[in-house]
């Protein structure tokens, strides 16, 4: 194991990081990206990272929304907006993977610059603003996948278990906003356009209502307002599920920066729901004690500053609600004592996105061992006995 925590791969990036750190870390993400797709079509590349990356331990086995996974760690939602790179992010280990966020329509994001990296920190400011192909593209990507998997199976967004069961053996999770110019009070629509258009390709759907980044979003966490959000994207979800006998969890991503009795309110109304997760939690636009020249930027602050914060938060969430609805716990996770802090905490499973960027892609061995490690240390069998065990 101690071979593989230094990967090859990892090693590279960690001797490419002071270069592609002195680049505009937009364009840095773009290429990655556009270069990860296009080494994903050559022969034994997944093949390739799965030899460099794997690490698997049965402590780590665990249940999310009733399928079985082989890890709790998972790729939070902004790394792979458009769905382009996600059998290369499960090659490199993540139990589950999240892509989005997606809206209806494509859209632009807000104007460049808006992403930075606030190096002395370890954390990054994003103002994106939901920079996405929409549902459509993502979809087309999807199933084009499914085809090149399951070459029989001609018949277009066909709703088929069989490819939840071949696209690999985590699970994929797709999450979903609105379009920046859809008014509030239409934003119910924009959310059941966009879980319809991509209903067969999710293993679960996320709520997105707690960017910074789009004008009015966060409105969405008060009561009334999600209250009717989750009407209606519930009926549409069972109609679906109903027509397709299937079963599929719908999460809320939540912000952090809500006070104790917003929190236990909006808890409150999504027990309301057939809701089968929530996610705590989406960047801060908090600023306390940073140091980077980038600490004024306006947007959304994700990574180390924002660890206990969202820790705090998943330990709120869990007082109130328990194991009844499971909790995915995200911000500032760079190692397994991190990730361990929130699963005991209260969180079922968790989410990494600014220490990939910071460590690279061996962040996710190196936290799978270092989780299995801390729970092997403290008599654990499985990690889901650990969960919430601080309270
Ligand atoms: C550049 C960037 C883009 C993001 N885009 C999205 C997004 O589109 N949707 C979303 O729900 N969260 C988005 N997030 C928030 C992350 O999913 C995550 O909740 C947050 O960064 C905290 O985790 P971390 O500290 O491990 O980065 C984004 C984060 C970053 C850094």
């Amino acid at each position: 194991m101690g071979r593989k925590l230094i990967a090859p791969l990892n090693y590279l990036y960690r001797q490419l990081r002071p270069f592609l750190f002195s680049r505009d870390a937009e364009k840095m993400h773009d290429r990655m990206l556009s270069s990860v797709e296009i080494f994903s079509k050559l022969p034994g590349f997944h093949s390739l990272l799965r030899s460099q990356f794997f690490y698997e331990n049965p402590l780590l086995r665990t249940q999310l929304f009733v399928k079985n996974i082989t890890n709790p760690i998972g790729l939070a939602a902004g790394f792979d907006k458009d769905g382009r790179i996600h059998p290369s992010l499960f090659a490199l280990g993540f139990g589950f993977v999240e892509i989005g966020t997606v809206t209806p329509r494509p859209q632009e994001g807000n104007p460049r610059p808006r992403l930075f990296r606030l190096k002395e920190d370890q954390a990054v400011i994003n103002r994106m603003g939901f920079n996405n192909q929409g549902a459509c593209k993502m979809a087309e990507r999807l199933n084009t996948n499914r085809l090149k998997i399951k070459p029989a199976d001609t018949h277009i967004f066909e709703c088929s278990k069989d490819y939840h069961a071949n696209i690999a053996s985590g699970m994929l999770g797709i999450n979903i906003g609105k379009n920046h110019d859809t008014a509030i009070d239409k934003a119910s629509e924009d959310y059941v356009s966009a879980l319809s258009t991509l209903y067969p390709f999710a293993e679960y759907f996320t709520l997105n209502i707690s960017s910074p980044n789009t004008e009015n979003l966060r409105k969405l966490q008060k009561k009334e307002a999600l209250r009717i959000l989750l009407d209606s994207v519930c009926a549409k979800r069972d109609k679906l599920d109903k027509n397709f006998s299937r079963k599929t969890p719908l999460l809320v991503k939540l912000a952090p920066d809500t006070d104790e009795e917003s929190l236990e309110n909006t808890s409150r109304v999504i027990q309301e729901f057939s809701i089968q997760g929530l996610i705590a939690s989406n960047t801060t636009v908090e600023r306390t004690k940073l140091k980077s020249k980038f600490q004024t930027e306006t947007g959304g602050l994700s990574g180390k500053p924002l660890q206990k914060k969202s820790t705090a938060m998943i330990r709120n969430l869990f007082a109130e609600l328990g194991k009844g609805i499971p909790i995915i716990g995200v911000g500032g996770i760079f190692n397994g004592a991190d990730a361990y802090e929130k699963i005991k905490a209260g969180a079922a499973a968790v989410q990494i996105y600014t220490a990939l960027i910071y460590e690279g892609p061996g962040i996710v061995l190196k936290v799978k061992a270092e989780l299995a490690n801390l729970l092997k240390k403290d008599g654990y069998k499985s990690v889901s006995e650990a969960i919430g065990t601080d309270h």
